[in-house]
């Protein structure tokens, strides 16, 4: 039986992949889609979500726009990383679809509600301000929900300040509502997505796929490979939220251990740090993990499989 799971993102470049991911894998059903301001304006990562599922061959899933802003907190983009459309590198398609009228947060609450218990999984790759809200109004989707899996934090240091993560960073309040809501959430944070790096090797794997599609992705590749070289300094860009698609598909593709997690609400330096209590073994009660790596062979290997089977349906 495939996994049932809603997308909340910000595409965004590695959110474009993880959603090419989502709609490939035959272990996934993703059956709605939400976006949340982050990357860039919420008006724009909307339209790269539609774009996105456009080339994809997405149809029939509902495309919510959510919250424009971050619950506290004056937004913030990542225009250097993603640039101006947060999605720059390839043409994008005039999307074939249109947004869902409903606003992102009834979407998560009325998919949570029309699933059996225990059979939606959420999956987050962007700020958690969408989550936040819609656990606040319909607490019983707690109950609802099997697990949160999201991309985010990490227990090593930051790539937005030097103790947190951009997810993480600019609505550290919203995900202090998520981590301690009571459901299980897996945040798949730095410490596994730094080693899913796009090599030359792997971009040569995903051109093979020769498909219009897997073009999209090479185009992706490679201005968010610019762009990590010029801010971060990284020879290969680490391509973080599908990593957490992969761990809903197979969770010996990226491990975690059970420890407790707190998000940094108010530190001068550490503002929405993640901090991991490794003092001792995780309480019984513990319901909060942490990704500690990536099987980075299997991981490309799902995303090439999804590209070959979502075919060339531009
Ligand atoms: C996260 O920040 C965003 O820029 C990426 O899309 C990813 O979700 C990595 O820190
Ligand atoms: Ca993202």
């Amino acid at each position: 039986m495939p996994t049932t799971i809603l997308l909340d993102c910000d595409p965004g470049h590695d959110d474009a992949i993880a959603l090419f991911l989502a709609a490939g894998n035959p272990d996934i059903d993703l059956v709605a889609v939400t976006t949340v301001a982050g990357n860039q304006t919420l008006e724009k990562v909307t339209r790269n979500a539609l774009a996105v599922a456009t080339v994809a061959g997405l149809r029939d899933v509902p495309i919510a726009a959510g919250c424009d802003r971050p619950l506290v907190r004056t937004p913030e983009t990542a225009v250097e990383t993603h640039g101006e459309s947060g999605l720059d590198g390839p043409v994008l398609p005039a999307p074939r679809l249109i947004a869902d009228p409903r606003h992102g947060v009834d979407v998560i609450i009325d998919t949570a509600r029309s699933h059996a218990p225990g059979e939606i999984t959420l999956v987050a790759t962007g700020a958690l301000t969408n989550l936040a809200l819609a656990v606040r109004l319909a607490p019983d989707i707690v109950d609802r929900v099997h697990e949160v899996v999201l991309m985010g934090g990490g227990t090593a240091g930051g790539n937005w300040t030097a103790a947190a993560e951009f997810n993480i960073l600019i609505d550290p309040e919203s995900a202090h509502i998520v981590f301690t809501a009571g459901w299980t959430v897996v945040m798949v944070g730095l410490d596994a997505t730094h080693q899913a790096l796009a090599t030359p090797d792997v971009v040569e794997r995903i051109a093979a796929v020769g498909t219009a599609p897997a073009r999209f992705v090479v185009e992706l590749l490679d201005f968010f490979g610019r762009s990590y070289l010029e801010t971060q300094g990284f020879p290969h860009p680490p391509v973080h939220d599908p990593v957490a698609v992969a761990r809903v598909i197979d969770a010996a593709i990226v491990p975690a251990e059970r420890v407790p997690l707190t998000v940094e609400l108010t530190g001068t330096h550490t503002l929405g740090m993640t901090l991991a209590d490794r003092r001792g073994p995780a309480p019984a009660d513990c319901r909060t993990f942490a990704a500690t790596g990536v099987d980075t062979d299997r991981f490309w290997g799902l995303v090439v499989d999804a590209l070959e089977r979502i075919g060339d349906p531009v």
